[in-house]
């Protein structure tokens, strides 16, 4: 375990903001992660900790230690001809992983292809896309609590699991070590989310195969989002604000053409990127920051910016869309 001092954390994330970490240590398996929290430079300063640094903002320098999840390694704990449970090293890639149980017929997270980020994000933040979330197959997180030291795993019923949240946001002191899936080797096509259907039906498919659903969703995402390294950006920057339904009624009343989404709740979700276009937001380029040409959702350092600049360019979007809607919008990326 090396712990180094004043580094940056540039190539760390993907917004690529020039930020200073007091100290960084690499942790490449769970025994430097103990040698690590039995460090007296551990009780002395804060932490925190990042994997892939595809969902964090840094705007300003961190004071203190930042631990770089780097644990590998994907096993298969059983199966049988119908269904495979696989546990995964936390500092895995999300996609390669994704592109690992495409390869070997086990549906269940097709529709996650190409989310950037780690294994060990995916139950923090309950990634989702296309109608899927990762809380659907995953059966359990394990952790090392890092004020403790102490091991535990926790059954999906104890991971509070709701749109993009988790009982790890509120416990960062929890460090993932591993997550485990449940994966079918039935077919189980989730075609719900409407371009999925179309793009598929396009092309006369009606059964997809599970490469076939892998390659749609990696299609649409190519289509509308930019792929991690082609720009700087951490994906879709806010949440989809939720609503009343008479709320979301009288905004319909002045813009019919809103997409919206009933929930099982009565309440109604809207999209973000669709506020935000609407607002003249899409593909703009605000000094050095602004939002990607295809989604307006997505915001971007284009090149040399600070931390604090794309926050404030981002709260001044949260006014706007605070003052024309009446919606207050939340961010999904972790700001520090
Ligand atoms: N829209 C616009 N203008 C835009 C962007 C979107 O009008 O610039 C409209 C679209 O036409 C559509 C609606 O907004 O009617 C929703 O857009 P989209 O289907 O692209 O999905 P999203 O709500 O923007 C969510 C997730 C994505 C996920 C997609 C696909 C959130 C905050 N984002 O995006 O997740 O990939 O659905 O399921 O829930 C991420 O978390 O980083 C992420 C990319």
């Amino acid at each position: 375990m090396n712990i180094e001092s004043q580094k940056s954390l540039k190539p760390y994330t993907t917004f690529a903001v020039d930020v200073n970490a007091k100290y960084f240590v690499q942790v490449n398996n769970i025994s430097e992660l103990q040698d690590l929290i039995s460090d007296p430079l551990w009780q002395e300063e804060k932490h925190y900790i990042i994997g892939k640094g595809s969902n964090i903002l840094f705007t300003k320098d961190f004071d203190g230690i930042i631990v770089y999840n780097n644990l590998e390694g994907i096993d298969i704990i059983n199966e049988d001809e119908e269904k495979a449970m696989v546990g995964v090293a936390a500092g895995e890639d999300w996609h390669r992983f994704v592109m690992w149980t495409v390869d070997r017929g086990l549906w269940g997270i097709e529709n996650l292809a190409l989310i950037p980020g780690t294994v060990g994000a995916a139950p923090v933040q309950n990634i989702g896309a296309y109608g899927v979330e990762a809380k659907d197959t995953i059966v359990s997180v394990d952790v090392i609590d890092l004020v403790s030291g102490e091991v535990s795993t926790l059954r999906n019923d104890e991971c509070d699991f709701g749109y993009r949240t988790s009982i790890f946001k509120q416990r960062p002191h929890y460090f993932v070590t591993k997550v485990t899936f449940q994966l079918s080797k039935q077919p189980h096509p989730r075609l719900e989310y409407g371009s999925m259907k179309d793009q598929l039906t396009q092309k006369g498919i009606e059964q997809p195969t599970l490469g076939q659903v892998a390659e749609t969703v990696i299609a649409i995402r190519k289509s509308k989002l930019p792929d991690v390294g082609e720009i700087s950006m951490a994906g879709s920057f806010f949440k989809n604000p939720i609503t009343t339904s008479q709320h979301a009624q009288e905004i319909l009343a002045r813009y019919p053409d809103m997409p919206h989404f009933d929930l099982p709740d009565g309440q109604v979700k809207v999209p973000a990127g669709w506020l935000l276009e609407t607002l003249g937001y899409k593909g703009i380029i605000d000094g050095k920051v602004g939002t990607y040409n295809k989604h307006a959702l997505v915001l971007v350092n284009h090149g040399g910016a600070t931390g604090a600049e794309v926050w404030e360019f981002a709260q001044k979007m949260m006014r706007h869309v605070h003052d024309t809607f009446g919606l207050d919008l939340e961010p999904e990326v972790i700001i520090m």
